[in-house]
C-alpha cells in the first residue's frame, strides 16, 4: 500500500468524513455577514478553532481542508493549527488553488487558477504539516455549458496540480463541481457530471497520477436549483451511483462529496442512501463545508463565547454525516 493510498484511508475510513473549513477570506466574510459577525482575523480563527477542538474530531472527522490564513495561525493556547488538528487524529489539508477566474473566449464560465509557484507553495505546506490538498473546478451547467472548452482546460488544470500534490507527498483532493444552480434537470446534470468527470479521469491518467491516492470529491446528481421536475431522495442516490460508477475507475480509493447549496438534512439524508444503495468499491463520504457548519455559525453568531454550546451543535451534525457515511442515519435521530 503507498504512503499516498495510506493518507487517502486514514481520512475517509470508519465513517469519517471531511470539513471543508477552507472558505477563502472573501467567502468567510460572505458566511459571517450573513450572520452579522465582522470578518476579522480574529474571528475566523476564533469560530474554525471553535470546531477543530470539539469531541466529535476524534470520531467523525477524518481531514479538515485550511485556507492559506488558517494554515499560518497559532490556536489561543498556542499550538499551529495544523499541530491541534492532528492531535484530534484528522489529517490537517490545505486548498491549493487561488481561485477560479473568467475563462478567455468563453466569459461565463471559469478556469481555476493557481499552478504559477504551486510545487514550491506545496513544499512550504508539507511543512507546515499538511497531508494533503484540495483545487476546486467550478462549472456552470445550462443547455450549452459546460463548453468542452472548459470541460478540457479544467481537467487540465486538476490533472496537473495532483500530480505536483503527489510529488510533494500529498494527496490531492480532486474537485469538479457541477453548480446546482439553473433549471435543468436532474438527467442533465448526470449526463454533463459523467462528461466532466470522465475528462478528469483522462486527464489524471495522461499525468501519471496514482489513482489509489486521490480522493475525488464531486457533486451529488440533483435537479437545478430552478428546476420544477425536482427527484426523490432515492433517485438522487440511485443516479449519483449510477454516474460514478460509469465515470471513475475502481483504483480510487473514495469519494468524499460537497454539500453544494444543499441543506443539512438534505445533504445528510442524500448521503445516507447512498450508502445504503452503495454497490461499488468505493467508501462514500462527505466532504462539507455548509452541511457541517451552517447551524454551529448561526448558533455561535448569537454568543460568541459560548463555545461548549457551539461545539455541541457541531458535534451533533458531524454525528448525523457520519452515521449517514455509514448508512445508519434516520430522520429519528436528528431530534435525539
Ligand atoms: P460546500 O459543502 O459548502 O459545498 O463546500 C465544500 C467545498 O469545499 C467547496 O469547495
Amino acid at each position: 500500500m503507498s504512503e499516498l493510498n495510506k493518507i487517502a484511508l486514514q481520512i475517509l475510513s470508519n465513517g469519517k468524513g471531511i470539513l471543508a473549513a477552507d472558505e477563502s477570506n472573501g467567502t468567510m466574510t460572505k458566511r459571517l455577514d450573513a450572520v452579522n459577525i465582522p470578518s476579522t482575523e480574529e474571528n475566523r480563527l476564533f469560530f474554525r478553532q471553535t470546531l477543530f477542538s470539539s469531541e466529535s474530531m476524534k470520531d467523525c472527522i477524518g481531514g479538515v481542508i485550511l485556507y492559506d490564513e488558517t494554515i499560518n495561525q497559532l490556536s489561543s493556547s498556542n499550538k499551529t493549527i495544523p499541530a491541534m488538528i492532528s492531535e484530534t487524529g484528522a489529517v490537517p489539508g490545505i486548498k491549493v488553488d487561488t481561485g477560479a477566474k473568467i475563462l478567455a473566449n468563453s466569459p461565463e464560465e471559469k478556469i481555476t487558477e493557481g499552478l504559477d509557484g504551486l510545487r514550491e507553495r506545496l513544499k512550504k505546506y508539507y511543512e507546515l504539516g499538511a497531508r494533503f490538498t484540495k483545487w476546486r473546478g467550478v462549472y456552470n451547467i445550462s443547455k450549452k455549458y459546460p463548453s468542452k472548452l472548459a470541460i478540457h482546460t479544467n481537467a487540465h488544470a486538476l490533472a496537473r496540480y495532483s500530480a505536483l500534490a503527489q510529488e510533494s507527498g500529498m494527496v490531492p483532493i480532486v474537485e469538479p463541481e457541477v453548480l446546482m444552480d439553473g433549471d435543468h434537470s436532474a438527467e442533465d446534470c448526470l449526463n454533463k457530471t459523467s462528461k466532466v468527470i470522465e475528462k478528469c479521469f483522462e486527464d489524471l491518467i495522461l499525468n501519471k497520477v496514482d489513482l489509489t491516492g486521490i480522493i475525488l470529491k464531486p457533486n451529488m446528481i440533483l435537479a437545478g436549483n430552478q428546476s420544477k421536475n425536482k427527484i426523490s431522495n432515492e433517485e438522487v442516490s440511485l443516479k449519483t451511483i449510477e454516474c460514478l460508477k460509469k465515470s471513475v475507475p475502481s483504483e480510487v480509493p473514495g469519494i468524499a462529496f460537497l454539500s453544494g447549496g444543499q441543506s443539512e438534512i438534505e445533504a445528510t439524508e442524500n448521503l445516507n442512501l447512498i450508502n445504503k444503495n452503495n454497490n461499488t468499491n468505493f467508501i462514500m463520504t462527505y466532504s462539507y463545508g455548509r452541511a457541517l457548519q451552517q447551524s454551529a455559525l448561526k448558533f455561535w453568531s448569537k454568543d460568541i463565547k459560548d463555545i461548549k454550546g457551539t461545539q455541541n451543535v457541531f458535534n451533533h451534525r458531524a454525528k448525523m454525516c457520519s452515521l449517514a457515511a455509514q448508512g445508519k442515519w434516520s430522520n429519528e435521530l436528528e431530534n435525539k
